[in-house]
């Protein structure tokens, strides 16, 4: 039988991370709270009730409910993982929760991963880089519908941060592209419309922030909730950075 069909609730205990970083005197701590557990709870359902029945100041971040918006990432015990997507019946009694490592903390479980993203996105100038001024009256290029296929599975990243917290290198490393941002580089370099030469890509990738300060153990590819192929990527930028002269060479 499923757990969600057993008749008698389950009794939870959330150990939750509190820590206000605007609150000076405040000091960072775990704080317990007991709920029962409802069919079908979800995290989002869980935090909800805590705060509307238990403590109204608990701070967390939930917009989409659906893995859309990439806002629920957090460290569910000891796993980045989405909360609108995480199921109280897939976890046991007791739920430890904390903020995702890396990003700004704003308090308690949420934090900012715009400020990492736009960092990321800057540093990288991760948008299509044309000679020739965007013409809206042109008709559409064309692409190969396989490459199209590669975009789009490149683009379905939802930027939740769960791969960057999951990573290793990420979190003692200030400057590290990390996982998402590799992700980021590879889409533009494989774009036919972005008209950057491999070795303007050689300064991004084949430094001691690019792909090769990876490990490639794949933490990131196994918790990436969008499921997006992170171990192909890292391949075709390896392969891109050892194809490519540098300009000094
Ligand atoms: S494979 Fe590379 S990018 Fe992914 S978690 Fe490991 S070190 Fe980080
Ligand atoms: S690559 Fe996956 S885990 Fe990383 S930010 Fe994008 S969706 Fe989230
Ligand atoms: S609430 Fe949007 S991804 Fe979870």
């Amino acid at each position: 039988m499923s757990k969600q069909m057993t008749s008698v609730p389950r009794h939870l205990t959330f150990e939750i991370f509190r820590f206000n970083p605007h609150e000076p005197d405040g000091e960072p701590h775990m704080q317990r709270f007991e709920i029962e557990e409802t069919p079908y709870m979800s995290l989002f359902i869980a935090l909800n009730k805590i705060r509307e029945t238990q403590d109204p100041s608990l701070q967390f971040d939930f917009a989409c409910r659906s893995a859309i918006c990439g806002s629920c990432g957090m460290m569910v015990n000891g796993k980045p993982s989405l909360g609108c997507r995480t199921l109280t019946a897939d976890l046991p009694e007791l739920i430890r929760l904390q903020p995702l490592p890396v990003f700004k903390l704003i308090g308690d479980l949420s934090v900012d991963t715009g400020v990492w993203f736009r960092e990321m996105a800057q540093s990288t100038e991760a948008w299509i880089h044309a000679k020739e001024a965007f013409d809206p009256q042109a008709d559409e290029q064309r692409m190969d519908d396989e490459l199209a296929n590669t975009l789009y599975e490149s683009d379905r990243c939802i930027e939740c941060g769960c791969c960057v917290a999951a990573c290793g290198v990420a979190r003692i490393t200030k400057d590290f592209k990390g996982p998402a941002g590799l992700n980021r580089i590879a889409r533009f370099m494989m774009d036919p419309r972005d008209e950057r030469g491999d070795q303007d890509w050689f300064e991004v990738i084949a430094n001691k922030d690019g792909v090769f300060a990876c490990l490639g153990m794949m933490a990131c590819h196994d918790i990436c909730p969008k499921e997006l192929p992170l171990l192909e990527v890292y391949a075709y930028l390896r392969r891109k950075a050892l194809t490519t002269k540098s300009r000094d060479d």
